[in-house]
């Protein structure tokens, strides 16, 4: 029986199946029911500083009403609000490991800078084995410049990695011009991870009722074409692992993230269509093509992919399909 053991951010894993960050991944009662059916790794669901914020905000409101005099109070009920969250996404922590050993991983997302390593620190107090930055802002406005932003992002890297001692890894948006510097920066920046791609919400339009609705939540089947085309280009030019997330909807798709040189895989789409027990279909795919190729370990995996990618290189760079699209549109 092949063995998918693996290491993902120097944490040892059953298998490189992560349940990403999510709503799957926000209670013990589902992170726990994901353990059972194998699941190697668990990303918690993201800390939003916005969604604190305004928790924090309206509790603040509700004091200063009540105190009304007594202002000196309110720092310290600023520190204590904040601390709450904290206390809960401890407690979840303290619950899961008091009945497994799955690897946790805590995902956070900020706007202020100076949050970002507070909440880090946080976050490693709170028992986390490892640290996902969830970074990502739309440039919305037309006089930002793409340097600002990066530098931005890589001041965030700095700073978490100054004030946490658990490994630190980035979610990236695949939108880059030059995403292969971009995953190399933050490679010489000490980041023990990248996880390619993160997916965002789109708004879109409820013609009949004349109101902005969600566009399409999850991923489909197709989606992890470009995910599989970075992480094969990138894995040989980085130090880092590299976690392969978006549109795996399939053992297939999962083992193909491998060869291409995937460290781990996070799935969430086909988890919330296919339910909690679709982690067995995901590892039993990968399973039977290691048993089918005679690939005894992951590493196996990993050289067997290697061996199919470096004379066909080019084919991952591949932008216009002036060969393949000339075939495929032949009658
Ligand atoms: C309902 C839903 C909630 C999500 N919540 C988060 C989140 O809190 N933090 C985060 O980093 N990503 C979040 N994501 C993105 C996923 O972690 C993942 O990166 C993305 O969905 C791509 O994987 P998939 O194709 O397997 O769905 C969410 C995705 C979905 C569908």
């Amino acid at each position: 029986m092949s063995d998918l053991k693996t290491k993902y951010l120097g944490l040892e894993l059953k298998n490189p199946l992560l349940v990403g960050s999510s709503g799957l991944t926000g209670s013990a009662d589902s992170i726990l029911k994901l353990v059972d059916y194998g699941v190697g790794g668990i990303v918690l669901k993201s800390l939003f500083e916005e969604e604190i914020i305004r928790e924090h905000e309206k509790n603040m409101k509700e004091k200063v009403e009540r105190l009304e005099s007594n202002l000196e109070f309110l720092d310290y009920f600023d520190y204590q609000l904040k601390e709450d969250n904290f206390r809960r996404q401890r407690k979840l922590i303290d619950e899961i490991k008091s009945q497994t050993d799955v690897p946790l991983i805590a995902s956070i997302n900020c706007y202020s800078v100076g949050e970002w390593f507070s909440y880090a620190k946080l976050l490693q107090d709170a028992g986390a084995d490892a640290l996902e930055l969830n970074l990502y802002r739309i440039p919305s406005k037309i006089n930002i410049e793409a340097a600002d932003i990066l530098n931005g992002y890589y001041e965030i890297v700095r700073r978490v990695k100054e004030h946490v001692s658990i490994p630190v890894s980035v979610k990236i948006s695949p939108y880059f011009t030059d995403l292969g510097n971009v995953v190399s920066r933050f490679d010489m920046l000490g980041v023990d991870g990248v996880v390619m791609f993160n997916r965002y919400y789109s708004p879109d339009f409820d013609l009949e009722n004349n109101r902005i609705i969600s566009g399409p939540v999850y991923s489909s089947q197709a989606d992890y074409a470009n995910v599989l085309r970075w992480i094969a280009m990138l894995k040989e030019q980085v130090t880092c692992d590299l976690c392969a997330s978006g549109g795996i909807h399939s053992g297939d798709t999962m083992f193909k993230m491998l060869l291409a040189g995937a460290d781990s895989v996070q799935v969430v789409s086909a988890l919330y269509k296919n339910g909690a027990a679709y982690v067995r279909d995901l590892l039993s795919g990968v399973q039977s093509w290691m048993e089918k190729k005679r690939l005894d370990t992951i590493e196996d995996v990993h050289r067997m992919g290697r061996s199919m990618i470096p004379n066909h290189a080019e084919v991952f760079e591949r932008v216009q399909f002036m060969k393949y699209f000339g075939e495929h549109g032949k009658g």
